[in-house]
C-alpha cells in the first residue's frame, strides 16, 4: 500500500492506495472515530451493484450502516437527489457521530462531499474513488452539485478525513472512463514532470492491460500534481 499525506490549511489527511482496502478503512474508522454512530455509504447506484454488497456486508460486520444508492453521473449532483439523500438520512437516523463515506467517481466524491458538508452543519467524509479520474477530486476538498444555470455552481470546500483506493475497483471500469482517467493523468504530467511523461508516453500502450505498479503511480503523481495548488505532500 502506498500513502501520500495532504496538507491543507484546514487539515492533513492521508490517501491511501492498495488493493483489498476494506479492512484499511474499518482499522481508520476504529481507530479515529470510536465513538462513531452510524457509517452512511452513498453510493453510484452501478458501482453498488458491481462492488458494493461485498463492500457493505464488510462494513456492517464492524459498524451499523445505511445506504443511499445514488443515480450514477451527473444526476447525482441535481438538486432533487441532494433531497432525497438528506431526507434518506434523516429517516435513518444519522446524526452528528455518523460518518459519510463516498463510494463511486468523482460526481459521488463531489455529492456525497456535499452532502457531508451540509448535513446537520457538517459530518465527517471519507472517499473511496472508484475511477482513474476521481483522483483529481481526492484532494483540494472541492464539493459541489450542479444548478440548471451552471456546473459545480452549488458548493464549498471541505476535506476528507481520508481517503482510500482500491485498485481492485478499476477492474470493472468502461475503457472509455479510462481514457478519461488517463486524459487527467496526462494532463498532470505536462504541467509537471518531464520525466514522468515521458515514462507515460513509453508505458501507456491500452486501457485493457494496466499495470497495478504503473497505475500506483500515475495516481500519486496526478494526485501530488493537484496537490500543489493547495498546499504539501509527503509521500509514504
Ligand atoms: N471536486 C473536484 O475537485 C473534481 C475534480 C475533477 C472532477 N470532478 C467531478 O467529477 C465528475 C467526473 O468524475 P468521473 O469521471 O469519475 O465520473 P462519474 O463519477 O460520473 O463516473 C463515470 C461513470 O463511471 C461509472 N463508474 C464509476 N466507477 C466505476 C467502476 N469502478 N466500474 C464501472 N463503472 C464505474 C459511473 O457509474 C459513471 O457511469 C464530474 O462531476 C466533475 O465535476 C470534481
Amino acid at each position: 500500500m502506498k500513502q501520500i499525506t495532504i496538507q491543507t490549511a484546514s487539515k492533513t489527511y492521508d490517501v491511501r492506495i492498495g488493493v483489498e482496502m476494506t479492512n484499511e478503512i474499518v482499522s481508520f474508522i476504529k481507530k479515529y472515530f470510536p465513538d462513531v454512530s452510524k457509517l452512511w455509504l452513498i453510493a453510484d447506484e452501478s458501482v453498488y451493484k458491481l462492488h458494493g454488497r461485498t463492500f457493505s456486508e464488510d462494513l456492517a460486520q464492524s459498524f451499523d450502516l445505511t445506504i443511499y444508492q445514488a443515480p450514477k453521473g451527473e444526476k447525482a449532483k441535481t438538486f432533487a437527489t441532494y433531497e432525497e439523500a438528506i431526507t434518506h438520512g434523516l429517516k435513518h437516523h444519522v446524526d452528528r457521530k455518523s460518518i459519510v463515506i463516498a463510494f463511486g467517481g468523482g460526481a459521488i466524491g463531489d455529492l456525497a462531499g456535499f452532502i457531508a458538508s451540509t448535513y446537520m452543519r457538517g459530518i465527517p467524509f471519507i472517499g473511496v474513488p472508484t475511477t482513474i479520474l476521481a483522483h483529481d477530486s481526492a484532494v483540494g476538498g472541492k464539493v459541489a452539485i450542479n444548478h440548471p444555470l451552471g456546473k459545480n455552481m452549488v458548493g464549498q470546500f471541505y476535506q476528507p478525513e481520508g481517503v482510500f483506493f482500491d485498485l481492485n475497483y478499476f477492474s470493472s471500469l468502461p475503457e472509455t472512463e479510462i481514457l478519461s482517467g488517463f486524459a487527467e493523468v496526462i494532463k498532470h504530467a505536462f504541467l509537471s514532470d518531464q520525466e514522468f511523461l515521458q515514462k507515460l508516453m513509453h508505458s501507456f500502450r491500452s486501457p485493457a492491460k494496466l499495470d497495478e505498479d504503473f497505475l500506483t503511480d500515475c495516481l500519486i503523481k496526478g494526485i501530488q500534481v493537484a496537490a500543489m495548488g493547495i498546499g504539501h505532500t509527503g509521500n509514504r
